[in-house]
């Protein structure tokens, strides 16, 4: 949310002239290092088991989160991003929010972004995400993150939906539940727990995460995996019956992330990886892929050092179109 960061483009010129990324720091948004490991951790456990199903992201932006999910889809799997991007809001409380906040957002600067990284842009739902359980089927997805609106009511239908869309071990993550700005996330993580038996997994500074599902395999391994890291403090609270995991991560080292086409990597070494921080794992599966002189599966291969945005209609303004 903006009040966590002040580099957001302000205006549609601003956001016009930012270059195309070439690594997944250069994504505005929000999305800490702590659940980047977490996000890494989850989505590659479901990987390692096999677990099928697919990915659903509430709320976009410009697509950092995004991105970052997006390399975690395997073939057959559908990943479903739901953005008001550009489009009005439902409601007033809800329009004054993207005011505030997102007044810049164009789905076509998402888009750009995540063709930066991605063959193949996700299945984009440009609508409130009220109605996201009418283009996602019930039971079909494995990992949701809820990031849309961050009022009450929305947040409540949010996790509804979630509920209904996750397959029976699936993750829910909801972002800023604890933000002194938005109690209303708050009030309706909490009130899942206590009242549709959403279960605690772990909180860090920003995101909550929970399942309907199967609770202790999945609560063990997240606590060993935790135990053998020194960049994350960790300690447990008991919640509505379970030990949740209390995560404290300002100091944690990014995994890996995926690869952007507009990188400009020295030939043979791991390119595009974001952050200083993000060297060993990030660098050994960038290596890899540009030692190999192959794209991984699903990657976009390497073109040319061009990075501007493609011109032509331009990015349309939501504040210009309203003025
Ligand atoms: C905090 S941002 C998402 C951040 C993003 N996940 C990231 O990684 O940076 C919230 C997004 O939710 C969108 N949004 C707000 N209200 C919405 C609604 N009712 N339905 C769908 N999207 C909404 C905004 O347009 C904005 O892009």
């Amino acid at each position: 949310m903006p009040e966590a960061s002040a580099s957001v483009p302000t205006s549609a010129q601003e956001l016009d002239d930012l270059p195309l990324p070439t690594d997944l720091a250069a994504v505005k948004g929000w999305f800490h290092p702590a659940d980047q490991v977490l996000f890494d951790w989850f989505l590659n456990r479901q990987r390692t088991r096999d677990e099928p199903g697919d990915l659903l992201e509430l709320g976009v932006y410009l697509g950092k989160s995004a991105i970052f999910m997006g390399d975690f889809l395997r073939p057959g799997e559908t990943f479903t991003v739901c953005d008001l991007f550009d489009s009005p809001a439902p409601d007033d409380a809800n329009s004054q929010e993207m005011n505030r906040s997102y007044a810049t957002l164009t789905r076509r600067a998402f888009e750009a972004n995540y063709r930066s990284f991605h063959d193949e842009l996700p299945a984009v739902v440009q609508a409130p995400s009220a109605g996201i359980t009418a283009h996602v089927r019930a039971d079909s997805c494995r990992f949701v993150h809820i990031d849309a609106s961050h009022l009450y009511e929305h947040v409540h239908a949010d996790i509804a939906a979630a509920r209904r869309l996750l397959r029976r071990d699936g993750i829910v993550v909801l972002d800023d539940f604890r933000a002194e700005h938005c109690p209303g996330v708050a009030a309706a993580t909490w009130g899942a727990v206590a009242t549709t038996g959403l279960k605690p997994l772990c909180i860090t500074a920003t995101k909550f995460y929970g399942t309907w599902g199967a609770y202790d395999e999945v609560h063990g391994e997240l606590k060993a995996f935790l135990e053998g890291r020194d960049d994350m403090w960790h300690g447990a609270e008991e919640v509505a019956g379970q030990p949740m995991i209390r995560i404290s991560g300002g100091k944690a080292r990014m995994p890996a992330h995926p690869v952007s086409r507009h990188a400009s990597g020295v030939p043979g070494q791991g390119a595009a990886v974001a952050g200083a921080a993000a060297a060993g794992a990030a660098q050994a599966k960038g290596a890899a892929q540009a030692t190999a002189g192959q794209q991984a599966p699903g990657k976009p291969g390497r073109r040319n050092g061009d990075n501007r945005r493609p011109k032509g209609r331009g990015l349309v303004s939501f504040l210009s179109r309203r003025s």
